[in-house]
């Protein structure tokens, strides 16, 4: 017998509490959600003609570019020959899909170097080189100039290629060859793709925190994520290697690089479009310690003035008004209302000495010139042992808002850790869970997963005076270019997936719910004693009683759910029951078997202020009590 207490309405739910990770891995930016279909549109790779395949007479050039943080470019001649063509084609991220009847904005900057009138012709084309659509572009101009045209896709092809022919006596340059589809979300040019971004917002997400994850830090310092190299003029902003093309997981993907089109501009705007607060997290100074042993590695706390520097200016990005230097960058950008930025994280995984002496320079900087702004620390990569231990002694000492922890355990942890927050320290900072997942055999996104998530997180809840924010990680992953899993949304160029996982944040986000109400099984604390995992909740706004109980586990169990101290007489005629069931644990949502395990809604009835349910052996209910 379960018993809520309705009268004792206990701690408040943050609106931030149940939110979003996002970080450019298994093709979550370039080739995911940043919609652009080009991969090295700039000419920026290493290999400067990577992804591309040219014929003619095609060279790469650096003189006199159109953009100087991305300074190459081709130089298209004339092929010399009737018979002979110059030109290139782009392969696209694992193919550049197009759908039946949708357009596509090609566009280029060009530039015509000697005399003489240019063109090209732009087409795409199918796997076995037949033409799907063309067009013909002019240009007109001696500078650097953009040009567009629309393409609309006759059939639906996932593995086309786009392919440019010079049609012209005379050369011309061309840089940034871009491809988008029209319809993006929102219809932004330099947009997202609608579908990945619509199940972003679909999650009803409190918190957004972007960019990762290890990216933070890269490989090395060189290769960290700066923020500032992703703000201003799309074209302008200079690409990086993405510390993800190389991974314990032995997949090596050489031309996963960061064009940073999708930049912090776009992050937050993002969380805006999708209701969350935006969460950056910044680098401290340290590379990643997975990847550097060595001290030298690191920027020293000596070192650390730009990195501080970077911390301050982006709050003034976000927040700041037009007469700043970074608040008139985001207007120019077309913001001029704050992003209303409140939080950041300093550092991601790290441990050790290293990071507590590297962070408290920050503190005290963004707490001189912002009092009142919060800041996350880290308490390591994992959540047990020393280095956790010393983390969290340094973290309270340094007096940072919240602690980040990241778990990325077995489901028999998940169960056993479902109390670990019953008894934690109230007096310290409180407890953002940064990046956690569920891993069966560490690939799986199946239902056992998902069920020990919901059993986990009902541990959250019971405790949100110190549990503020979670997130769960990683969010994306393409399924030609994983290198890591499981993965919230899984996506091809064509279609996309929600993991039953995905199903789960769903659930605890539309209902979160404004304040915890106790609940007890049998007259005790929420054990997992036979598998049975629950909270309570009262949304204020809905005027809603919400209790998610997770049966986790072999037997069916029939469970009176109490109402205590309802007043009479209500009749709580909206009230349902969301389950999320399957009795096969291993099965999992698919691209071509999306809906294996979904959210199922029923009505639900009250006895008096009593609910008796039968929950199946292995289910997850969410039970909304409501007028
Ligand atoms: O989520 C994947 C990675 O796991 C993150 O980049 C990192 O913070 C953690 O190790």
């Amino acid at each position: 017998n379960m018993q809520v207490d309705v009268k004792k309405v206990g701690s408040p739910i943050q609106s931030t509490m149940y939110g979003i990770f996002f970080e450019d891995i298994n093709y979550g930016a370039d080739g995911g959600l940043y919609a652009e279909m080009i991969k090295n549109r700039s000419f920026e790779f290493p290999q400067s003609l990577l992804g591309w395949t040219s014929f003619g007479k095609v060279e790469v050039r650096d003189d006199k570019p159109a953009f100087t943080n991305n300074p190459h470019f081709v130089r298209l001649h004339e092929a010399g020959h009737s018979d002979k063509q110059t030109g290139l084609d782009n392969e696209g991220f694992f193919g550049v899909a197009v759908k039946q009847n949708a357009t596509y904005r090609f566009s280029v900057w060009a530039r015509l170097p000697e005399a003489g009138a240019g063109s090209i012709r732009v087409e795409l084309i199918d796997g076995a080189s037949n033409v799907l659509v063309k067009e013909n572009l002019t240009f007109d101009s001696k500078e650097w100039k953009k040009y567009q045209v629309i393409l609309k896709a006759p059939k639906t092809e996932a593995k086309a290629r786009l392919r440019i022919f010079l049609t012209s006596k005379a050369a011309v340059d061309l840089d940034h060859v871009s491809l988008f589809p029209v319809d993006t979300w929102k219809g932004r040019e330099n947009g997202l793709r609608k579908d990945l971004a619509q199940a972003l917002y679909d999650l009803h997400p409190g918190v957004f925190r972007f960019p990762g994850g290890c990216i933070v830090e890269g490989t090395d310092l060189e290769t960290r994520y700066q923020w500032k190299n992703t703000v201003g003029q799309v074209e302008n902003r200079k690409l990086n290697e993405n510390r993800w093309q190389y991974t314990f997981t032995h997949r090596f993907f050489p031309d996963y690089f960061q064009t940073y089109g999708m930049g912090f501009f776009e992050l937050f705007q993002l969380s805006e479009d999708i209701g969350a607060e935006p969460l950056p997290v910044l680098s401290c100074g340290l590379a990643c310690q997975f990847q550097n042993k060595d001290e030298k590695a690191h920027a020293s706390v000596k070192e650390l003035d730009p990195y501080i520097q970077d911390a301050l200016d982006l709050i003034e990005f976000a927040n700041g008004d037009v007469t700043t230097k970074w608040g008139k960058l985001r207007a120019d950008m077309g913001h001029p209302a704050p992003f209303n930025l409140k939080v950041m994280a300093v550092g991601n995984e790290q441990w050790g000495t290293l990071y507590p002496e590297r962070l408290e320079p920050f503190i005290k900087a963004i707490r001189a010139k912002y009092p009142t702004f919060k800041i996350i620390g880290s308490a390591g990569p994992s959540p047990d042992g020393k280095d956790f231990e010393f983390g969290w002694k340094e973290m309270k000492r340094l007096k940072t808002d919240l602690v980040d922890e990241h778990y990325y355990k077995d489901p028999k942890w998940f169960l056993t850790n479902a109390t670990r927050y019953d008894a934690y320290d109230r007096k310290g900072p409180k407890v953002f869970a940064g990046e956690y997942a569920c891993h069966v055999q560490s690939v799986k996104n199946n239902f056992e997963s998902a069920l020990c998530e919901a059993a986990f997180m009902t541990g959250f809840e019971r405790n949100a005076d110190l549990v503020q924010m979670c997130t769960y990680a990683p969010l994306f992953a393409h399924v030609d270019g994983y290198q890591w899993r499981p993965d919230l949304i899984w996506f091809d160029n064509l279609r996309s997936v929600r993991s039953v996982n995905y199903y789960v944040q769903q659930l605890y986000g539309m209902n979160k719910g404004t304040n915890v109400l106790p609940l007890t099984i049998n007259n005790q604390p929420v054990t997992g004693k036979d598998g049975l995992y629950a909270t309570a909740a009262w949304d204020k706004t809905a005027k809603a009683y919400i209790i998610k109980v997770a049966n986790t586990s072999d037997k069916e169990q029939s469970v009176s759910i109490t109402l205590a101290g309802l007043k009479k007489g209500v009749a709580f005629a909206k009230s349902t029951c969301t389950k999320l069931h399957s009795p096969d644990l291993d099965m999992e949502n698919t691209l071509d078997n999306p809906y294996a395990v979904v959210p199922v809604e029923t009505p639900v009835t009250l006895e008096g202020n009593v609910l008796n349910v039968k929950l199946e052996s292995k289910t997850f209910a969410v039970y909304r009590l409501q007028n």
